[in-house]
């Protein structure tokens, strides 16, 4: 007989609805972890799915494979550090050449080092406020004027923007910008029929939460905190995605959404 933990785990399964047929989706950081679940999704779903990535052409290679067997015929993947702002106007010229248009910027991709308060340096704090929040502004910037009515910008961020998680105090600030960045995104763009909102996760099973120094410690605390009793997957956060990507969340806008199977409420 299923458990009642098992019966809160993600059922992932085979949507065919394809509802995103002929939208245009660009996910940073689309080749792994919560990136690639939610680009995934998207190309299930219809959508013609361009990530983009830093480091690793191998795991590139292979996202932009799994995207087109889904049926996403036209994706790629574009190399491209989002702490390079000066650059970001060759990332959408690429798009807008190609297709016109954008209708789903989802803004995942992230960098900072882990370190305690006293030992943030300078340069860390700018890898974690540019590939955070100034990669959404500067995105955004470039990205309205090619975002039809309909479209959605959706941002990723974490329980540290709001809560103490140790050694994550650069990359805490980053996320709590987005999430008021956000804010000023969705008011200034919904005449232009244009959503914004960001996608919150609690502890998310990843190769970036196995970097954290104290992973296993903080894997074990995190399960034991969680009414649900389990750590989140990257497919927790892409089904909330999906939904605010879709038609049926054209109400919501300038929100940050938790998804955490109840750590913030303890
Ligand atoms: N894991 C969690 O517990 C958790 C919880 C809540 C929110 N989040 C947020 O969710 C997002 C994704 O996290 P994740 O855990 O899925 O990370 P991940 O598994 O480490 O994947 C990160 C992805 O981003 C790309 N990337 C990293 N730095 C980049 C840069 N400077 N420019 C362009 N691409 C870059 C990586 O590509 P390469 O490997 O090729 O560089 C990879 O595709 C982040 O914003 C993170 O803060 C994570």
């Amino acid at each position: 007989m299923e458990s009642v933990l098992e019966s809160v785990l993600p059922q992932t399964q085979e949507t065919t609805v394809r509802d995103l047929e002929g939208k245009i989706a660009l996910v940073t950081g689309g080749t792994k972890g919560i990136g690639a679940a939610i680009s995934e999704r998207l190309a299930r779903r219809g959508a013609t799915v361009v990530i983009n990535y830093f480091k690793s052409r191998n795991a590139a290679g292979r996202a932009v494979e799994r995207l087109k067997e889904l049926g996403s015929e036209d994706s790629f993947a574009i190399r491209f550090n989002m702490a390079k702002f000066q650059k970001f106007p060759k990332l959408f010229d690429k798009i807008e050449s190609r297709f016109k248009k954008l209708d789903i910027f989802i803004s995942n991709a992230a960098m900072g080092l882990y370190s305690d308060l006293m030992g943030v340096k300078r340069k860390n704090w700018e890898i974690a406020l540019d590939t955070n929040a100034y990669a959404l502004l500067a995105c955004t910037q470039l990205i309205a004027p090619i975002m039809p009515p309909g479209g959605r910008i959706i941002a990723l961020s974490s329980l540290g923007s709001t809560r103490y998680i140790p050694g994550y105090a650069s990359i805490g600030v980053g996320k709590a910008a987005i999430e008021n960045l956000i804010k000023y995104i969705s008011v200034e763009l919904a005449p232009k029929g244009i959503t914004a909102n960001v996608v919150s996760g609690g502890f998310i099973d990843t190769d970036a939460l196995k970097a954290f120094p104290s992973y296993e410690e903080m894997k074990r605390d995190a399960i034991a905190r969680t009414p649900s009793g389990r750590l989140g997957t990257p497919e927790d956060l892409a089904d909330v995605v999906d939904f605010i990507a879709s038609e049926k969340s054209r109400w919501i806008t300038g929100q940050t959404i938790i998804v955490d199977g109840g750590y913030s409420l303890m």
